[in-house]
């Protein structure tokens, strides 16, 4: 491991034991160039449903400072998640909500990559462009192209053991973590 490679944190939006998401954020680290190391970030299900009364005075959940001091010590992040009613999984969006509230940001010029995996054929494309605008908001550095939508994703994963066998997949996620590792030394003038 080099002093310069990168420090990746992965958040996954589905809770499900046997979630897609889960299982193509698993899989990452063994996609990743040498460059980079990737990583899960903390656990956000036990957040309580954001209310600012609950942070009055300055002092936040343990679960929200955790999550959010993993998210600003990253050099960048990956967020693999489902696609909720066409939109962000209320539980991630939570997640979000409370860290955007800290005086220093997390999220703020941090690059972030997405991916998703749904059952249908868009595959989380309606999901990721409501968090490529609510990251955007909170100054979030979204990275571009390629995008990653697992469609049909029951296809895409053996049936019992969730590993991720589709070749075509397997592809694109190693271009787009070669790529974004580019994006993050780019974006943090790291060579
Ligand atoms: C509450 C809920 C809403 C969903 N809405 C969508 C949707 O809008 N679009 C979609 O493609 N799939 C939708 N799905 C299906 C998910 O894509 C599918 O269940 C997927 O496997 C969930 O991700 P996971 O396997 O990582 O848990 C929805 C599933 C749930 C539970």
């Amino acid at each position: 491991m080099s002093d310069n490679q990168l420090n990746v944190a992965v958040i996954c939006g589905s809770l499900r034991k046997g979630s897609y998401n889960a299982a193509l954020a698993r899989t990452l680290p063994s996609l990743a160039p040498p460059g980079m190391a990737v990583k899960p970030a903390p656990a956000w299900d036990k957040m309580p449903v954001y209310n600012h009364d609950l942070h009055e005075g300055g002092v936040f959940p343990a679960e929200v400072i955790a999550w959010g001091d993993a998210v600003r010590a990253a050099d960048g992040v990956i967020i693999v998640s489902p696609e909720y009613n066409w939109s962000i999984p209320g539980g991630l969006k939570n997640a979000i909500d409370w860290v955007s509230r800290f005086k220093e940001v997390p999220f703020k010029e941090k690059p972030v990559a997405l991916q998703s995996c749904a059952g249908g054929a868009l595959g989380g494309a309606r999901m990721q462009y409501h968090l490529r605008q609510s990251l955007t908001s909170i100054d979030a550095f979204i990275f571009g192209k390629p995008e990653i939508f697992v469609s049909f994703s029951a296809k895409k994963f053996d049936e019992k053991t969730l590993e991720l066998t589709d070749q075509p997949t397997i592809e694109i996620v190693r271009q787009q973590l070669a790529s974004f590792e580019k994006f993050i030394r780019r974006m943090n003038g790291r060579k």
